[in-house]
C-alpha cells in the first residue's frame, strides 16, 4: 500500500506528519511511502531527508496518484483527493462541518485523529496529549520571554529578588507541564481545575492547588476523562475565588477546554485590570474563544494597566521539530495498530472501538455520532 505524507499550508502551520524515522518504520511495515515536496520545511527537515529515508518525494498529485492512505497535521482540502483515500489528520470536526461533508461527498474516509478514546491501548496515539505537553511548556517560556523580571528568587549581595508567581489554571496535559515547567525554572506556582483529581498531580509537582470543593466538582469529569460545563452557580464561586487570586500573580496561564464547546471564560476584563503592570496571561484556549476576555487569536496585546496579554496560534507549531517528531510517532502507532502484515495493507475493522471513535466520513457520509444534525 501507498502512504502519501502531504504538505500542510494552513496559516501557522509548521508541523509535518511523518518524520525520516517514521517513514524508514513504514517501509520496513511493506508501505510505499510518497512525501509531498516541501511538506518538512517548516519543522527543519529537508525533501533529501526524507528521500535518504526511503520515500519518493513529489507535487502533491504525484504524492496522492494511487495511494490509500494520507496522513497530514490538519485536513487538506477535499479537492484533488482520491475517492476512497482513507487521511488520518487532525480535522477540528466540531469546527470544520464544511469541509468534512465535502470529504465525505468525495467518498474520502477521514479519520478524526483528536477523537482518539482515552484507553491505555490508545495512549501512544493520543496527538492532543502529545501536542499540549509541548504547547505547555513553550507558553511558560514564552511567558518568561514577555516577563521582564526573573523567575527564580535569587539572593545577592546586592539584595534579593522575588521569585515569579505563576498562576496555571486548568491543569490536564498542557497544564501540568506548565507547572512542571514554571517549577523548573523557579517561579512559585499555583493551580486550579474543576476536576478534582488533579489536586493530587498540582502537589506532586509542587505547586499549591486553589480549589472549589463542592458537590459538582466531585461530578465535573466525565467518563472519558474530560470536564463538563459547569453550573451557573459553580462559575460565581470560581469568579471570586479568581478575583482573590489573580491580582497576587505575575503570570497566569489559562489551559481550560470543554470539548465540542466554545472554551469556558475563566478571567474577565476587570480581573485582568487588578493584575500588576508587567504581569503576563497566556491564553492556550485562545482558539476556542479563550479563557481571558481581551485574548486576540494570532496577538500579544498590553493592556493600558501593562498587562501582557498572549493569543498566539497553534502552540504545537512553535516548537516545530518535536511536534512532529511526537505527531509522526502517534500516527506511525496507529497505522502500525491497524496494519495487515500478510496482505502489507492498512485496514479498519468495524467493530474495533478506536475505529468508531475517530472515524468521522466513510462510503459517502458523515458517519460519526457526535456529528450529526
Ligand atoms: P483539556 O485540554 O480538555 O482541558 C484542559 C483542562 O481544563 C482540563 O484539566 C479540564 O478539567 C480543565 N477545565 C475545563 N473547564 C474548566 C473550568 N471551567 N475551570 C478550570 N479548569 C477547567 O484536557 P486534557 O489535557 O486533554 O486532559 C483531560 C484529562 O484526560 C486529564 O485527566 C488527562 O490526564 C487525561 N488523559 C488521559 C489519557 C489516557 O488515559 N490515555 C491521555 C491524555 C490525557
Amino acid at each position: 500500500m501507498k502512504i502519501a505524507v502531504l504538505k500542510d499550508s494552513a496559516a501557522h502551520e509548521k508541523r509535518v506528519a511523518a518524520t525520516p524515522e517514521t517513514v524508514k518504520k513504514l517501509i520496513a511495515l511493506g508501505a510505499t511511502v510518497a512525501v509531498e515536496s516541501g511538506a518538512g520545511t517548516g519543522a527543519k527537515i529537508s525533501d533529501a531527508a526524507f528521500a535518504d529515508a526511503g520515500a519518493t518525494v513529489a507535487d502533491r498529485a504525484a504524492t496522492l496518484a494511487g495511494a490509500g492512505l494520507a496522513l497530514a497535521i490538519q485536513g487538506p482540502d477535499a479537492a484533488g483527493l482520491p475517492s476512497g483515500l482513507v487521511l488520518a489528520a487532525s480535522l477540528n470536526p466540531y469546527q470544520s462541518r464544511e469541509k468534512l461533508a465535502a470529504y465525505a461527498s468525495g467518498g474520502i474516509t477521514a479519520l478524526a485523529m483528536e477523537f482518539m478514546p482515552r484507553i491505555t491501548r490508545a495512549q501512544s496515539m493520543d496527538i492532543l496529549s502529545s501536542q499540549a505537553n509541548l504547547a505547555g511548556y513553550k507558553c511558560v517560556i514564552d511567558a518568561a520571554e514577555a516577563y521582564g523580571r526573573a523567575f527564580p528568587m535569587m539572593m545577592t549581595a546586592a539584595g534579593t529578588i522575588s521569585a515569579a508567581r505563576v498562576f496555571v489554571m486548568g491543569v490536564g496535559v498542557a497544564g501540568l507541564q506548565a507547572i512542571a515547567t514554571a517549577k523548573r525554572l523557579g517561579a512559585v506556582v499555583s493551580a486550579t481545575d474543576v476536576r478534582l483529581a488533579t489536586k493530587e498531580q498540582i502537589l506532586s509537582l509542587g505547586g499549591k492547588p486553589i480549589f472549589i470543593e463542592d458537590e459538582e466538582t466531585k461530578a465535573a469529569e466525565t467518563a472519558g476523562g474530560y470536564a463538563k460545563e459547569m453550573s451557573d452557580a459553580y462559575k460565581a464561586k470560581q469568579a471570586a475565588l479568581v478575583s482573590e487570586t489573580i491580582a497576587k500573580q505575575d503570570i497566569v496561564i489559562t489551559t481550560a477546554l470543554i470539548p465540542g464547546r466554545p472554551a469556558p471564560r475563566l478571567v474577565t476584563a476587570a480581573q485582568v485590570a487588578t493584575m500588576k503592570p508587567g504581569s503576563v496571561i497566556v491564553d492556550l484556549a485562545v482558539e476556542q474563544g479563550g479563557n481571558v476576555e481581551g485574548a486576540v487569536a494570532g496577538q500579544t496585546i498590553v493592556t493600558d494597566a501593562g498587562v501582557t496579554i498572549i493569543g498566539h496560534i497553534n502552540y504545537p507549531s512553535r516548537l516545530a521539530t518535536d511536534a512532529s517528531a511526537l505527531f509522526a510517532r502517534n500516527l506511525l502507532t496507529f497505522v502500525t495498530t491497524f496494519w495487515d502484515k500478510e496482505a502489507k495493507s492498512f485496514s479498519l475493522p468495524e467493530d474495533d472501538e478506536i475505529v468508531k471513535a475517530i472515524r468521522v466520513t466513510h462510503g459517502g457520509a458523515i458517519v460519526h455520532p457526535g456529528l450529526q444534525g
